[in-house]
Order: structure tokens, then sequence, then C-alpha cells
């Protein structure tokens, strides 16, 4: 195992290159079963959770060529339509095959993912939407049976959750509808930005979508789909990283980009009211910081507020930011296993419920700390930045899931940050 470590205190200067969206290319992956042929996807982001969708998709029978930044996946009609534990324990995002199998081959069985360190995270959203469409579904020793002896027929679907729309949800109901007899329309779907490039892929390969991006979507099933070349869009989470890491340490001066600023509005609007000075272009953000630091509360709610996977992020600045400022999540109450490792570091955070009062200190000091969740461990990373003396973040095999070469990227940008082997 490897393990990171900081030494805190250095500005960063320089500008970062965005890399492919995470929380675009795994669901885009699983699309691309759909397609009688193959599908070439661009900007493939160098991460673990791919690595892991890329021997999903091999063990269902797709061929998969991962060269770098490209992947190529030639679908059939000859798919396995068991997922197994082994491979969807590991990932999440592994549920986003559950809507092309069932679309394309009628019947899927999916291991029940289950729930991870920021909260039980259910699918009872997705097999409401996938029964509405026809699908007979029972749960016997772990696993989803999902049945369409008589294939998907289109229908209304409310997606609406406890918070707000589920990103996956819209995801597996989009890409079992594409392929259902007649009109669907899913009522309350999500519209992050990576919901946009998934259905802009499958109407690429001659899906007929309409209103993604929008809480209404509106999908006539065809017969058949075909493979396409398709290019990823930037990472909003990676970007929004970078910018609150120009954010931590006065003097600091970093051009994000290959971005698209009008995803990240709501951190930028945050990012403000702290006293960042920001500058935009159509693809990069500037992001300096000279003065002191406001205090700023911050709620995370579904896309386009403020997003939950910068929520820990967020804290880390707020943490060495005079004042108090409140952070609650609204998506995955228990998201905040970073709050004890920040509080090791000399933070005053105390958690109330789902929010967590930071009271600002003038300096984290440096210490070993244990990366947990995927954004957890950014959030140590960027509190390492600032924090006196040497920093070590062990585990970093969490933020390789979800970061391209995160040491290397703000090592260029001046950090005082290598990554070394855990002595065992
Ligand atoms: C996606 O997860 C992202 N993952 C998550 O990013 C992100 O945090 C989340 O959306 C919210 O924005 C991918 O896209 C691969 P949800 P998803 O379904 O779709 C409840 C990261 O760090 N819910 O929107 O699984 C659920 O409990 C990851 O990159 C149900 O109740 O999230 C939670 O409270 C972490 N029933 C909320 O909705 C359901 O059937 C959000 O879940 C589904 C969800």
């Amino acid at each position: 195992m490897d393990k990171i470590v900081i030494k805190g205190g250095k500005k960063l200067k320089g500008e970062v290159l965005i890399s492919g969206a995470k929380n675009a290319v795994l669901p885009i992956m699983a699309a691309a079963l759909l397609a009688d042929g193959t599908s070439e996807i661009q900007n493939i982001p160098s991460l673990r959770d791919v690595v892991t969708m890329v021997r999903l998709l091999r063990f269902l029978g797709a061929r998969v060529n991962h060269a770098g930044p490209t992947i190529e996946i030639q679908s059939n009609n000859h798919l396995k339509s068991i997922a197994p534990y082994n491979l969807v324990s590991t990932m999440r995002a592994s549920v986003c095959v559950l809507g092309p199998l069932l679309g394309r081959l009628g019947y899927v069985e999916l291991s029940l993912p289950g729930g991870c360190i920021i909260g039980s995270r259910p699918i009872d959203l997705h097999l409401k939407g996938l029964e509405t469409l026809g699908a007979e579904i029972t749960i016997e020793h772990g696993y989803v049976k999902a049945r369409a002896k008589r294939g998907l027929r289109g229908a209304d679907v409310y997606l609406g959750g406890s918070y707000g729309s589920s990103v996956l949800a819209t995801a597996n109901v989009m890409m079992a509808a594409v392929l259902a007899r007649g009109t669907t329309r899913i009522e309350s779907a999500a519209c992050e930005p990576e919901l946009v490039d998934l259905a802009e892929f499958l109407i690429k390969m001659g899906a007929k979508i309409s209103g993604h991006g929008s809480h209404l979507i509106e999908i006539q099933g065809v017969d058949r789909l075909h493979g396409i070349s398709h290019s990823i869009i930037p990472d909003r989470i990676e970007a929004g990283t970078f910018m609150v890491a120009g954010a931590m340490n006065r003097g600091s001066d970093v051009l994000v980009r290959n971005c698209v600023p009008e995803h990240s509005h709501a951190l930028l609007d945050k990012l403000r009211q702290a006293g960042i000075i920001i500058n935009k272009t159509k693809d990069s953000i500037r992001i300096r910081r000279n003065g002191l630091l406001r205090p700023t509360d911050v709620t995370t709610l579904p896309y386009p507020s403020f997003p939950t996977d910068l929520q820990a992020q967020m804290m880390a600045l707020m943490a060495v930011t005079p004042g108090i400022s409140v952070i609650t999540e609204k998506i995955y109450p228990d998201r905040f296993i970073h709050v004890s490792e920040l509080n090791r570091m000399g933070s005053k955070i105390f958690l109330e419920g789902s929010s967590a009062i930071v009271h600002g200190v003038k300096h984290l000091s440096g210490a070993p700390v244990m990366a947990s969740d995927l954004r957890a461990s950014a959030a140590l990373v960027l509190a390492g930045l600032v924090a006196e003396g040497v920093t070590e973040v062990h585990r970093v095999y969490h933020l390789d899931r979800g970061y391209e070469r995160i040491e290397e990227k703000l090592s260029a940008l001046g950090a005082s940050i290598k990554r070394e082997k855990e002595k065992n």
C-alpha cells in the first residue's frame, strides 16, 4: 500500500489540467453494453474505479481494450447476465450495469451493492423505476434478480427520493428505457452534468432522449443501438478539489484548465463568499488567495446546488478560516468521517446531527492520518497543504479510486508532496 507525504505551507502557483469525469465515465462504460458493435470512449481518467469497471464488463463478456485515455468496448447479444459479488462489492457504481443488461437481455442478476463508509446507499429507487418499466424483481441471497419476459415497456417513472433525485437511479432507468417499447418519462430525474453526458452518449448511439439536464427526461424506445465515439466531460469534482487547493495557502495563484465553469457555480459562489478571487474563461478558472478568508456556510443538495462530493474539501478550507462556518450534509447525513482526522490535525469541528460546526483555527499541525472515503481522503491532503510540518495520508488507494495522480498534479503546482511505499 502507498502513503502520501506532504510538507505544508507551500503556496501553489501554476496550472493544472483536469481529467475526464469519474462519475460520467462509469455509467457511460456500462451504457456501451447496449450497442451492437464497438464504442470508443476518449478522455478516460486513469482511476482504480475505471479498472474495476473494465474488469466487470470483461466478466460480462464484452470485449474491452483499455489503452491509456481511450477505451474500446465491443458488446454483443451473448453477454452474461450475472454481475457477481466479488466485483460489485468493491464499487457501488457497478450498479450501473443493471439497466443496460435488463434492457438488452431481458434478465439480470446483480449482487446488491453494500453500503459504504458514507452511508447505506440503498437502490430502492433503481428497482422501483425498473419495475415501473415492467420488470419483475426479487431479492434472493444478496442478489437482485430482474426479469422482463416480454421486454420492457415505456411508462411514467417518478424517481423523487427523500432528499431529491438519485443520480445512478436516473442513469439506470434511462439506460433501461432506450430499448423499451414506447415512451418513458422520468419525473424528478437527477440533472447532474454526468447524466447529461450519458444521455448525449446514448443519443449518439441512436437513442431518442430529450429533457436531459432537467427534472423531466423523455425517452422514445428504439429497436437497436450502434457503437459510437465519445469524449468524456471534465471532472467537476476534481476541478473543485483543485480550486479549494488553490485557496488553502495565502499567495496561491492556480489556473484550473480543461474544466467547465458552469458545472462549478455553487462552489465558485461559496469561494467568492469566502474571499477568493476568481476569474473564468469558457474552459478555465483562475483561483487567487491573497487576503484573510471569511467564514462561509454550506449545505449540500443535488445539482446545481453545492455537491456532497466537495463537502469534505470545503470543510478543510473552513477549518483554517477565522470564525464559525456551518456545513450541513443533506445527501449523506453521515458523510463526516473526515472530521475526526481533521481534528487530529488541530481543527475544531463539532458535529450536530447532519451539520458540522467548524470553528476556524490559525494553524493545523501535520500528523499521520487515515484515508477512508474517497473525498474525505482528498480533504486530508488539502489540510496537509496548509498544516505546519509533515502530514502522512495512509491508505491512499481510496484516493486513487477517483483522482488521477493527485500528488503529481499538486507537486507540479509547487506543493511539497510525494507518494511513498508504506513500510510494513
Ligand atoms: C452518485 O452516487 C455519485 N457516484 C456519488 O459520487 C455522489 O455522491 C452521488 O451521486 C450524489 O451526488 C457516481 O455517480 C458513480 P444517489 P449515487 O443515488 O447515484 C439516496 C463520489 O465520491 N438513494 O444520488 O449512488 C442515497 O441513500 C461518489 O464520486 C436512495 O435512497 O447517489 C443518498 O442519500 C460518492 N435510494 C442519495 O439518494 C436509491 O435507490 C444519493 O444517492 C438511491 C439513492
